[in-house]
C-alpha cells in the first residue's frame, strides 16, 4: 500500500489577478489529504474508488493523473484508492490540488522513476515540461538495468516539482484553461509560496511556468518565501457555503469583457501583492495586514465576496491584524491574520462560521508509507 499527503492552502493576496499574470502569495496550511493507493488484483480488474466501482467522468482530476502516470496495458494493476481529507472542498482551500499532488505522489511511489547516469528517464519536470524522453517503438529496452540504469524507490522517486506540474495541468483542465500555478505550487511545497511575472532579486526562485489560456499566454515565477516571525497565525473561517474555481473565475473573465475597466481593479491587486510582499519579507505583519483588508476590498469589487463571507469578515476584523476572502469566492472561506486567534475564532463562530487555526509553516507533499511498493515496474515503452 502506498499512502501520500498533502497540505490544502489559503490565499493571501492576490487570487483571480494571478490568472491575469499578476503577483500572488499563498501559504501551505495545517489540515491536509491523504491519498491511499493498492493493487486490486489482476490487470483489467475494476477501479476502486473508496471501496465503490471508480467512475472517471465523476472524478477528472484522478482520471486525469491516471491516464498521464498509470496508462492502462495488459500488465498495468488495478488499483483502489482511499481518500481521507481535512479539507474542506468548494471552500477556496485548494483541496483539489491537494488531491492531485498527493495522487500524483502516490502514483509516482507505486511505480518507482527509471533513472540513468544521466538522470532521469522518465516524468515531467520544470526543464521540459512533459516527458523529454521518447517512446521506443515498439517493446522494452531489455538492455536498461545493464547498462547502468536503475529505478529510484520510496520518497526519493517523489518530486514535489513534478507533483506541482501535474496538479497545474490537471486544475487547467477542469478550469477551462484558466488557472494559475498558485494552489498547486503551494500544496506540493509547502511553506510560504510566491508567484510573479519576473524573478524577484533576494528570493528563493524555484522555477517558471507557462500556460496559453483563453486571453493569452501567462508566464509566473515562482518563488519561496521564509516568514521571518512566529507569533503570528491564520484563522480559517468558513462560511459552509460551496462556491465552484471555475465558475467563479469565468465570471471574472466575463466581467472584465463585459466592463474592460476592471483590468484596472486586476492591476491595483497586483500593486497591493508587491506590497504585501515586502512586508512580508522584512516581517511587518501589522503591514502584511493592512494589505490582506485592502486586497479583501477589491476583491468585493470584482463580484466574488458574498453575504456570508462579508459577516466573517466583519466578525473576524476587529480582533486581527487584517482580514480577506481567500480563493476563488463567492461562499468558502476567509482567513484572519491574527496574534489572538483564540479570540478571532471565537469571534467567526459567534457569527455562524466554523473556524481553525494554522500556522504558517505547513509542509508539502509527502510519501507517509510506501509498503510493498512498487506494484508495477514499467519498461522504456510505458515511460
Ligand atoms: C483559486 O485558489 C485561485 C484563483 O486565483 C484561481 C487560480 O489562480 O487558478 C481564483
Amino acid at each position: 500500500m502506498v499512502v501520500a499527503s498533502a497540505p490544502g492552502k489559503c490565499i493571501l493576496f492576490g487570487e483571480h489577478a494571478v490568472v491575469y499574470g499578476q503577483p500572488a502569495v499563498a501559504i501551505a496550511i495545517d489540515q491536509r489529504v491523504q491519498i491511499e493507493i493498492q493493487p486490486t488484483g489482476k490487470p483489467g480488474d475494476v477501479w476502486k474508488l473508496d471501496g465503490m466501482k471508480f467512475l472517471p467522468e465523476k472524478h477528472p482530476h484522478l482520471e486525469g493523473l491516471r491516464a498521464r502516470i498509470w496508462h492502462l496495458s495488459e500488465e498495468t494493476p488495478s488499483l483502489s484508492i482511499k481518500i481521507n481529507s481535512k479539507i474542506p472542498s468548494s471552500a477556496g482551500l485548494g483541496s483539489s490540488a491537494a488531491l492531485s499532488v498527493a495522487f500524483t505522489a502516490a502514483l509516482r511511489a507505486a511505480r518507482g522513476r527509471r533513472v540513468d547516469e544521466n538522470g532521469w528517464c522518465e516524468g515531467f519536470s520544470s526543464e521540459t515540461k512533459t516527458n523529454p524522453y521518447p517512446r521506443p517503438t515498439k517493446g522494452k529496452d531489455p538492455g536498461f538495468e545493464r547498462n547502468g540504469g536503475k529505478r529510484l524507490l520510496g520518497q526519493s522517486s517523489v518530486d514535489e516539482d513534478e507533483c506541482a506540474i501535474m496538479g497545474h495541468a490537471i486544475e487547467a483542465e477542469a478550469q477551462q484553461g484558466r488557472a494559475s500555478p498558485i494552489d498547486s505550487s503551494t500544496v506540493s511545497h509547502g511553506g510560504c509560496i510566491l508567484l510573479s511575472n519576473d524573478v524577484k532579486a533576494g528570493l528563493d526562485w524555484k522555477y517558471s511556468r507557462s500556460l496559453e489560456t483563453p486571453e493569452g499566454i501567462r508566464n509566473w515565477e515562482i518563488h519561496e518565501i521564509v516568514i521571518p516571525t512566529d507569533d503570528v497565525w491564520l484563522v480559517i473561517g468558513n462560511t459552509g457555503c460551496y462556491s465552484s474555481t471555475s465558475e467563479l473565475v469565468s465570471q471574472v473573465a466575463d466581467l472584465i469583457e463585459a466592463e474592460p475597466q476592471k483590468m484596472q481593479v486586476i492591476e491595483t491587486i497586483g500593486a497591493i501583492t508587491r506590497r504585501g510582499v515586502s512586508a512580508l519579507i522584512k516581517g511587518d505583519m501589522e503591514k502584511v495586514g493592512r494589505c490582506m483588508t485592502e486586497n479583501h476590498l477589491l476583491l468585493r469589487n470584482l463580484g466574488v465576496s458574498s453575504p456570508e463571507l462579508e459577516n466573517l469578515v466583519r466578525a473576524a476584523a476587529h480582533s486581527s491584524l487584517g482580514v480577506k476572502l481567500t480563493g476563488a469566492g463567492g461562499g468558502g472561506c476567509m482567513i484572519a491574520l491574527t496574534r489572538n486567534p483564540k479570540e478571532t475564532g471565537e469571534a467567526i463562530e459567534l457569527a455562524g462560521g466554523y473556524s481553525f487555526k494554522t500556522s504558517l509553516n505547513a509542509i508539502g507533499v509527502r510519501l507517509d508509507s510506501d509498503q510493498g511498493a512498487p506494484f508495477w515496474t514499467p519498461g522504456v515503452a510505458d515511460s
